[in-house]
């Protein structure tokens, strides 16, 4: 039988407890962590969300609590009323925060009793993540997850006070809407009083918070839900969450300026660190170009230099046939990499072929020059050209990889990375944040034979680009950047087009007609005609920074009740066939699936 709460209160946590608390009475209520019996004295480690005190029970001092406390058993829920006492030095545990003190027990009340739990409540145990997931509400009782939670909720309570002390101000938007275009496919929610209409979960509040511009909220943010149905990854999840923020009469760096201040506020309250202003800046271009990516991971260098200049003309047919097909050279300088055995360049060879790159080309730096199976193809002074390119030095290797423009971009940017953390280059714990700017505003896509927008169809062109939108839309830049922390785009926006007409042309360079325009933006189009101030906004993975911010290996360590790579819910079983009835009522007929 267990007891009752009775009129008792916790007066403190149990992972707060320090040595300075040593002769108070506290009352605790918490979990069991395990229970040991030594020589007369039972200890019982019992844990709260703040962490695990020692609690021992002790016949001399209560007889009937020493007898009961036999009866614990791990995830029993127990109260104790007792006195903080120093432990013997001996029993001392430096790697506790509470290690230097425990509880006397005085009275034990057993609250509930607990099954034994599918697998240890602790860190560090290797359980499959389908078991963890179907007992989240176990799962999370482990210190790590507990933290991880209790972090988030300190990174909202900091964008909040920092957004408001800003003149912000929270609005929430629908979630039952129509479909806003961030790129992903929608979550569809079926009208039953409208049959055959549908509701779209919003990808973001994207529409919204424009509207709410030209309604005069001129500082908006939210902290909101977004749901989009794409292929999931560790950063990604189909439902995750946005700092979500829009401004009027602003530019770029007004939005930069304000979203760094908000970064420093989140990493001076949560983790206590100090960031050096402003982020540094690298044009799509550029980060391109030094890096092959456009969320480049800037801890590190191993940056990419181009070699097409040089080797267009050299007796190397693969070089000088990609040059001559608009394809382009380029290669990375590993410091030290000389040493690397010849399996581990042959490793290097087979990863860039993952990447769809036909090769890999080489060269040792040593002591008498170019030790590679392509020298032979290259004269002393292109040799040394390129060594200079390069800015090799003996001892270094260089890896080049020949073939149209993305795909050796993608390949080197991969191979950066592995190399950075082959070579143990990349620190960790060190936060380095890059704005990428002046993206492409359109980019032609092959598979649906248009052009689409690049962040999304409401971001404005760079004024001066405005005049080739016309006819030449592929060169247009955006007045967009995204926020890239150690690698991972945290955040992305853009300024928007409030002027009526400039938006009406994006919609006809997207392929997006006035007849289809109205049809889907209607609402939009009309809006702009009624005094629509200039704005631009910004939106951050909320998840993603807390990710960060936690260490966490996976976006689902720092949602309370994650979805499964397959977007599935082992908890509650979800997503669930529905009843008949509920179908019928909203005219919906499933087809058999086969
Ligand atoms: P965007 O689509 O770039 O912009 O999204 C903003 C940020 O949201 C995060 N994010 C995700 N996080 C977890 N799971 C996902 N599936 C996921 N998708 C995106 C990323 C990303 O940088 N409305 C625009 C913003 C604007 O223009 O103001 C938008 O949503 O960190």
């Amino acid at each position: 039988m267990v007891d009752f709460l009775g009129d008792l209160r916790r007066t403190d946590y149990c992972g707060k407890l320090r040595a300075s608390d040593v002769d108070r009475e506290v009352v605790l209520m918490g979990w069991v962590q395990r229970r040991r019996d030594h020589g007369g004295l039972i200890f019982v480690d019992l844990r709260d969300r703040e962490g695990i005190a020692q609690v021992v029970f002790n016949p001399e001092v209560n007889p009937e609590v020493h007898a009961k406390a036999h009866k614990i058993r791990s995830e029993y829920v127990l109260l104790v009323k007792g006195h903080v006492v120093m432990r013997p030095p001996e029993s001392v545990n430096a790697d506790m925060d509470t290690g230097e003190i425990e509880v006397q027990t005085r009275e034990l009340r057993i609250l509930n009793v607990a099954e034994n739990p599918p697998f240890l409540i602790e860190d560090d145990v290797e359980i499959s993540e389908n078991v963890r997931l179907k007992y989240r509400y176990l799962d999370l009782r482990r210190p790590r997850l507990q933290r991880n939670l209790i972090l988030r909720h300190n990174v909202a309570k900091a964008v909040r006070t920092y957004l408001d002390n800003q003149g912000f101000i929270e609005i929430e938007t629908p979630v039952l809407t129509r479909s806003t275009p961030e790129g992903a496919r929608d979550y569809l929610v079926p009208s039953r009083v409208n049959p055959g209409r549908f509701y779209a979960l919003p990808q973001s509040p994207q529409l919204f918070k424009q509207l709410l511009m030209i309604s005069g909220f001129d500082r908006y943010f939210q902290i909101v839900r977004c749901f989009r149905d794409e292929d999931l990854r560790m950063d990604r999840q189909p439902e995750f969450t946005q700092i979500d923020v829009e401004m009027s009469f602003i530019g770029v760096e007004d939005i930069q300026r304000m979203m760094e201040g908000m970064m420093t506020v989140i990493f001076r309250e949560v983790l206590g660190i100090d960031l050096s202003l402003p982020f540094p800046v690298l044009s799509y271009d550029e980060a391109l170009d030094r890096y092959g990516i456009d969320k480049p991971d800037i801890r590190f260098g191993l940056e990419l230099k181009e070699i097409s200049d040089l080797v267009r003309d050299s007796e190397f047919g693969i070089f000088r046939e990609v040059v001559a097909e608009k394809g382009i050279v380029k290669g990375i300088t590993v410091k030290g990499g000389a040493a690397l055995s010849r399996k581990e360049v042959d490793e290097l060879v087979a990863f860039a072929q993952e990447y769809r790159a036909q090769g890999l080309s080489w060269a040792k730096m040593v002591s008498e020059g170019w030790q590679s199976p392509i020298a032979k193809f290259f004269g002393e002074s292109l040799k040394n050209a390129i060594t200079e390119r390069m800015a090799a030095e003996e001892g270094d290797l260089m890896l080049f990889v020949a073939a149209d423009r993305a795909i050796v971009n993608h390949t080197l940017a991969n191979m950066r990375l592995r190399l950075g953390q082959q070579l143990d280059l990349i620190r960790s714990e060190t936060y380095q944040f890059v704005w990428i700017r002046d993206f492409p505003l359109l980019e032609y896509s092959e598979e649906e034979g248009r052009f689409v927008a690049v962040h999304h169809p409401f971001t404005a062109p760079r004024d001066e680009d405005i005049p080739m939108l016309e006819d030449h839309p592929e060169d247009v830049k955006a007045k967009s950047y995204d926020l890239v922390l150690n690698g991972m785009e945290i955040g992305g926006g853009s300024i928007r087009n409030h002027i009526k007409e400039v938006q009406a042309m994006v919609f006809r360079k997207l392929g997006i007609g006035e007849e289809e325009a109205n049809k889907r933006f209607g609402f939009l189009m009309e809006a702009l005609e009624f005094g629509t101030p200039p704005h631009g906004g910004i939106a951050f993975g909320f998840d993603r920074i807390v990710m960060i911010l936690s260490g966490s290996e996976s976006i689902r360590e720092v949602i309370a009740f994650p979805k499964t790579q397959k977007a599935t819910c082992p908890l509650t079983e979800a997503p669930t066939e529905v009843d008949p009835k509920q179908l019928d009522e909203l005219s919906i007929k499933v087809k058999p699936i086969s």
